[in-house]
Parts: C-alpha cells; structure tokens; sequence
C-alpha cells in the first residue's frame, strides 16, 4: 500500500484528478469504478475543468458505481445516479450506454411476476452488475472513499472479504452520515453495493481521505491490522493500492 499525504482537501483533490486523467490517456478505453460522497467532489470538479467535453476524455470509457441506494429511482435528488451527473457524467463526453450504476428500483422488476418476488428481483440485479462488469473485462481503476467506520463502498464492519455485489442494510451510522443529502426524507435503509472482492479485482485502486473526521480511521488503516472489522483494511492484501490522505485526515 502505497501511501500519498498532501497539504490539504485541494491537493488532494488535484492528485486524485491527475490519477484519473493519466489513466484515461494511457487508456481511453478503461474500466473505471468509481465513488460517490463528499470526497471525491473536488476530484471530479477538477477532471471536468480539464477534460471539458471537447478533449473527448471519457468517449471510449466505461464505469462502474461502487453502490446505489434501494427505492431510489436514477432521477430521485439524492440517487447516486443523480450525483454522477451532476458532479461528472453531465460534463464529459461519457456515452450514456457505458455508464452503469445498480439499479434502485430493481425490486419493482418483480411486481407484476408472482413466482419472484421483490427480493429475487434484486438479487438477480446483483448478479446482472457483477456480471457486467465480468463483461466489460473487469474493472480496472477504482477510486473509493472511506467511511469513518472503515467502510468502502457500502462494506460495512463485519463484511466478509469474499463479499461481492449484493443488498445491504446500511448501518446508523452511515446513514447519519448521509441524512444531509435526504432533505425531505429520511435516508434509505438499504442499498446495493460492490462487494469487497468486486473492489478487490480492480487491477488499481485509489482511496481518497479527507479531513479530521477521518483520522481515527487513517490511523487504523495506517497501523496495517487485517480485520473485517474495518474494512478497508482488506485493501492491504491488494498488490496496487495508493491512499491520498491530506494532514487534518493523516493527523501529522
Ligand atoms: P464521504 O464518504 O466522502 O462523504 O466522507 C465516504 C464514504 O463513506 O465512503
């Protein structure tokens, strides 16, 4: 694991950009998986202000969304889908047929089908992502945040390492830490999500950690324990892992 400690959130943000960028030219083809949450916003802000539609960035790219909530459609205000426009599809030159997310509203698939119901509809939404993500050949750099708990993507502490794409139901924690995105509406108690070993087989990955909120579990993943207690401490048994972190979230 390699780790990258900058001045600050912009820094940050910048490093992560000139990683994403660097990929798309040494590959206008690749497999990207990629995050959502507060900390990638300045990221993306800076891979749209440098790419902008007319460098044809992002034409050949195909990504993939570590996670969506359950009950949320692709147009609701606080889906992930909504996010990813706003933040980057909406601005590059991405072909809408290569953006994919987990379905939401997979569950109402099994409405109107009386041998399957809501919940084999999802789980054959899980299958259906992992699958396409087999297809497109694997996801090849992924970007991931972490939560204060150790999550990544929407693993929460216990996950089995070997977890792959699947329903979860989203701790206190976490969706206290999303509650600001659900104005009129209490957050979701589910969602689908990557499993670890989905985000385990990206060939890189880059985790990106921002601010004090952060530090006791920089610190934690600093200290190199394997458990699934945290996480993303699983990312320690990746051979091409970067961790940017700025100094309120590393604490030196
Ligand atoms: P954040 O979320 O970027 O909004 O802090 C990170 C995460 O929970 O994975």
């Amino acid at each position: 694991m390699k780790w990258e400690i900058v001045d600050d959130y912009e820094a940050l943000s910048i490093s992560g950009a000139h990683r994403l960028l660097a990929a798309l030219d040494a590959n206008p083809r690749i497999v990207l998986g990629l995050p959502t949450g507060k900390t990638p916003e300045g990221m993306y802000a800076r891979v749209v202000r440098e790419c902008g539609v007319s460098r044809h960035c992002f034409e050949e790219v195909t990504t993939f969304n570590l996670d969506e909530y359950v009950g949320l459609a692709p147009d609701h205000p606080s889906s992930y889908a909504t996010y990813m426009r706003k933040h980057l599809f909406d601005h590059v030159d991405i072909d809408p047929a290569n953006i994919n997310l987990p379905d939401g509203l997979a569950a109402r698939i099994g409405e109107e089908d009386p041998r399957h119901g809501n919940e084999e509809a999802l789980l054959r939404e899980c299958r259906r992502y992992e699958q396409a993500i087999a297809r497109a050949g694997g996801l090849q750099l992924t970007f991931l945040g972490l939560g204060t708990n150790g999550h990544i993507a929407f693993n929460e502490p216990g996950t089995p390492f070997d977890a792959r794409t699947r329903v979860v139901e989203l701790t206190e924690s976490t969706k206290a830490a999303n509650a600001p995105y659900f104005r009129d509406q209490t957050p979701p108690d589910r969602a689908i999500t990557m499993g670890i070993a989905t985000i385990l087989d990206s060939r890189e990955i880059v985790l990106l950690a921002s601010g004090e909120k952060k530090r006791a579990a920089v610190e934690r993943l600093r200290g190199g324990e394997v458990t699934t207690d945290f996480p993303a401490s699983a990312l320690h048994h990746h051979p091409r892992v970067t961790v940017i972190v700025d100094r309120s979230a590393a604490g030196d």
